[in-house]
């Protein structure tokens, strides 16, 4: 059975690192393959793994828009296209959702996209979502249900409050999700115990189970500035030793 992680959170908080590095962990595992699927219409996630974007399901939608080539049916034409946008490494894919249609509506492009996730669906043991911030985002793109939401915090008590929110807006925007860990992000090390204690009140008052605290890395810092892999990074490295341990005991369950 195909499982998916999907990532929620505030701007900047980590969610596309934390999907480039749960993508480098689950291929080291030969927990493959894996789809990623970049939901963040300003898509970037391609970046931190050093991949050309060519084809998203945007310009896809606005192709089907257009005549099509005769003899050939709209939904085949849909799935060629999809496997044109299939960026094919190895133990992994990646599709990029691109830009929406026009202010405000994304209903389209979600349909596509929960049409094609649920065929392309089955041939992968894991698909990682990484979103743009707002939860109303990941209920419109129609995910029947996601196995494990990651929810990224920055490490001040707004932070981890604005998690918890988004934690608890699950339910009512109607997704079904599994599991969920909330991830403190760039914390100060150790840990201060007035952070340590928002991080506590707001694990006790909602559904998120504690999944980590991630230190701030330079080594991070120094991948992204020399534009190289996130997937190339030194096993040695403090936050890869952290996410790694992290990605264990979640996945361990
Ligand atoms: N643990 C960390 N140590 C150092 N830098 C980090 C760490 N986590 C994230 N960053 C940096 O912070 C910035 C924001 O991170 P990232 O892009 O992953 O956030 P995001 O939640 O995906 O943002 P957005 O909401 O814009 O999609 C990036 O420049 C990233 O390199
Ligand atoms: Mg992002």
């Amino acid at each position: 059975m195909t499982k998916v992680i999907a990532m929620a959170g505030k701007g900047g908080t980590g969610k596309t690192t934390t999907s480039a590095l749960l993508t480098r962990y689950l291929l080291e595992k030969k927990e493959t393959p894996l789809l990623l699927v970049d939901a963040d219409s300003n898509a970037n996630l391609n970046e931190l793994l050093d991949l050309e974007v060519g084809l998203t399901l945007g310009q896809i939608r606005k192709e089907l828009k257009s005549e099509l080539p005769p003899n050939i049916t709209r939904d085949q034409f849909m799935e060629m296209k999809i496997h044109q946008a299939l960026i094919e490494e190895s133990g992994f894919d990646l599709l990029v959702m691109g830009q929406p249609d026009g202010p405000g509506c994304y209903c389209a492009a979600n349909q596509y996209l929960a049409m094609t996730m649920d065929k392309l669906a089955e041939n992968y043991k894991y698909i990682i979502v990484d979103n743009e911030a707002g939860m109303e985002h990941l209920s419109r793109m129609n995910l029947r249900s996601i196995d494990y939401l990651l929810v990224t915090s920055d490490p001040s008590a707004r932070g981890i409050l604005t998690a918890k929110r988004i934690s608890d807006i699950t339910e009512p925007l109607g997704l079904e999700v599994k599991k969920q860990y909330l991830l403190v992000n760039r914390a100060p090390q150790p840990v201060p115990p007035a952070l340590q204690e928002k991080i506590d009140e707001a694990v006790a008052d909602s559904g998120m189970e504690l999944g980590g605290i991630i230190p701030s890395s330079e080594a991070l810092i120094n991948q992204e500035l020399n534009g190289e892999s996130y997937l190339g990074l030194d096993d040695s490295a403090d936050v890869v030793q952290t996410v790694n341990a992290m990605f264990d005991k979640i996945f361990a369950e």
